[in-house]
């Protein structure tokens, strides 16, 4: 399996983004991917590549980058088999990216393979952490938000919500999201590394609220 023309797709299409998915974000995704599966099971050359292609192709089919979905998943479906996937890795790899996000899975819970879920943690876990603080900041400032508003309560998400276009500040988006992540994780590993992360989080919201309350 060959995937350079998959990193320079990826690269090209994502691009700086500031808004939060990067080029460096799926290249985060992917090595984290491959560690989480080593931790769970032993790795094979084919399941790595398939988590690597899956993680750095996993957000250029976002509605936000492109108008025509159909084509851009022919797209993807040719740069799969130039790299040497056979159809039913391909297709796994479809399902995989078409399925994992967050938006999807408030509708309700989406089938993944066993590899594809490592993905889906991955993902997930790069919102937690230190990287996930940042770039929620990130988001939020690029999406002219608050930091904090002690008015706006934090609402429950369901399949209801617009989950792009409610109102809300990006403090509140951790009760309203990040700290559910941890819950959603499908792995052992993802499970392990999202605790710890959840745990770093939930001290700096601690801070953050000392701090904002002026207390020394
Ligand atoms: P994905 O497409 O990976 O499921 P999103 O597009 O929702 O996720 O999120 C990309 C990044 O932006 C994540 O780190 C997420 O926490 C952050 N983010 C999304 N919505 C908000 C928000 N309203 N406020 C702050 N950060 C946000
Ligand atoms: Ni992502």
């Amino acid at each position: 399996m060959n995937l350079m023309q998959i990193q320079s797709f990826a690269q090209k299409t994502l691009g700086n983004d500031v808004s939060g998915h990067d080029y460096n974000h799926v290249c985060r995704v992917a090595s984290l991917a491959v560690n989480l599966y080593q931790t769970d099971q032993p790795l094979t050359p084919d399941i790595t590549a398939l988590l690597q292609a899956a993680s750095l192709l996993h957000d250029t089919i976002d509605d936000k980058l492109t108008d025509d979905i159909l084509s851009r998943k022919q797209q993807l479906m040719q740069l799969l088999t130039e790299a040497g996937f056979d159809e039913s890795q391909q297709q796994e790899i479809m399902q995989t990216i078409t399925k994992m996000s967050f938006a999807q899975n408030l509708q309700h819970k989406q089938v993944l393979p066993t590899w594809g879920q490592y993905v889906q943690d991955a993902d997930r876990l790069d919102a937690l952490g230190a990287i996930g603080i940042a770039r929620a900041f990130a988001y939020g400032a690029s999406h002219k938000q608050l930091l904090y508003d002690p008015q706006l309560k934090p609402i429950e998400l369901t399949s209801k919500t617009n989950y792009r276009q409610h109102q809300t500040t990006t403090i509140n988006h951790f009760y309203e999201k990040l700290f559910h992540l941890e819950q959603l994780m499908n792995t052992t590993a993802g499970q392990q590394l999202a605790h710890q992360r959840t745990t770093y989080m939930r001290n700096f919201v601690q801070q953050f609220s000392k701090e904002w309350q002026g207390q020394i």
